[in-house]
């Protein structure tokens, strides 16, 4: 059963990538060029895999003929064995285009704004390309996400903007920072739901709304997604303290100044050293800092801590699966909250 799920996540996700070279075609070389230099750099199309396996939810409890082709046996857990039509194979492969064409959109501004200089193993495209070229870009894949959505539908191309405009509010409101009086955690947490959450949540969704899944069922994997989208967040920001190997600049965001999780979590030490670090972290840090401050936090028990929270996150998300009826998709959508938690070790 796992296996025929596998096998169709495959295909999909190999379809994906096709429709993503086509979205990334354009009149000047110039463009293309730089609009597939990080869209088909690799990435783990983490929320192509959402659209998929929540549209591989349908039939889970009932026989929907409108979206399998073949009659799901009647007993439960016999769902997700790729038996969507060919019309629903290709609105999936179309959602998952979307997402990650506005995921990858938001990367290329998003390292413009935090002066990246490595994305997804390769240089960054601010570098490459310089900053002007790099937004111009990161403008035209939400402009090609835009045009993929508007055949899927209106409630599909209007749930993509209100996505995108909750990820630009957590963007401006992370490189504001909280407001006088505000609490420094809350907004953190704020701003991760808004940037990162939000298309993390939509990508399930947009699934669910292919495979016709029923309202309630619907809610729970919106809840779903915005607690594995909040862990999924939280990990990265651990990762960029604790690994030098994510195809990315590790340290970044200590240098910028942004307190995550792990320095938030310093602040509410009983300890004055770690105010003391705390202090430092949010003046930003030159290079030199930043290695002696990753190698302190690195030891330091803030990073069993916040593990400890993305941990409770993860499992407060795969309870929400227990809504859903039981099946080989679901069952890799909880392997996905395993493994949230996973990349962090
Ligand atoms: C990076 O996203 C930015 C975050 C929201 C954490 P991913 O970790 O999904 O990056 P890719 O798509 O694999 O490169
Ligand atoms: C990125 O946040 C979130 C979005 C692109 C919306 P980060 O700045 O933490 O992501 P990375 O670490 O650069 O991938
Ligand atoms: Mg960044
Ligand atoms: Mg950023």
């Amino acid at each position: 059963m796992n296996n025929n799920v596998e096998t169709v996540v495959a295909e999909l996700l190999g379809e994906v990538e096709c429709r993503l070279a086509e979205a990334t075609q354009a009149p000047s070389p110039f463009l293309a060029d730089a609009a597939r230099h990080v869209t088909l750099a690799g990435g783990k199309r983490f929320r192509p895999l959402l659209v998929i396996l929540a549209a591989l939810l349908a039939g889970a409890d009932e026989r929907r003929t409108d979206v399998l082709t073949v009659l799901p046996t009647p007993e439960i857990g016999m769902c997700g064995t790729g038996l969507l039509t060919a019309d629903v194979r290709k609105r999936v492969v179309a959602a998952s285009a979307v997402v990650e064409l506005t995921h990858v959109a938001s990367l290329y501004h998003d390292d413009v704004m935090d002066e990246a200089t490595l994305r997804r193993g390769v240089m960054s495209a601010n570098l490459h390309y310089g900053n002007t070229a790099a937004i111009l870009v990161g403008d035209f894949l939400f402009a090609q996400a835009s045009i993929i959505g508007a055949d899927l539908g209106s409630e599909f191309v209007a749930l993509q903007a209100a996505t995108f405009a909750q990820l630009v509010q957590g963007q401006i409101a992370e490189t504001r920072g909280p407001t006088l009086g505000e609490d420094p955690l809350l907004h953190y947490r704020q701003v991760v739901a808004n940037k990162t959450a939000s298309l993390i949540r939509t990508s399930i969704l947009f699934g669910g709304m292919i495979a016709g899944l029923p309202e309630p069922q619907l809610a729970a994997l919106e809840r779903f997604g915005e607690k594995i989208g909040t862990a999924f967040q939280l990990a990265d920001d651990l990762i960029d303290i604790t690994s030098d190997v994510a195809g990315k600049d590790s340290g970044l965001d200590l240098r910028v100044g942004l307190a995550t999780l792990p320095v938030l979590l310093l602040r509410e030490s009983d300890n004055p050293a770690d105010h003391a670090l705390y202090a430092k972290v949010l003046q930003g840090l030159s290079l030199d800092e930043t290695e002696s401050v990753v190698a302190a936090l690195r030891t330091h028990p803030v990073i069993a801590q916040a593990r400890a929270q993305i941990v409770e996150l993860a499992e407060s998300a795969r309870a929400e699966l227990h809504n859903l009826a039981q099946c080989a998709a679901r069952d890799q959508l909880c392997r996905l909250c395993d493994e949230a938690v996973n990349r962090m070790h």
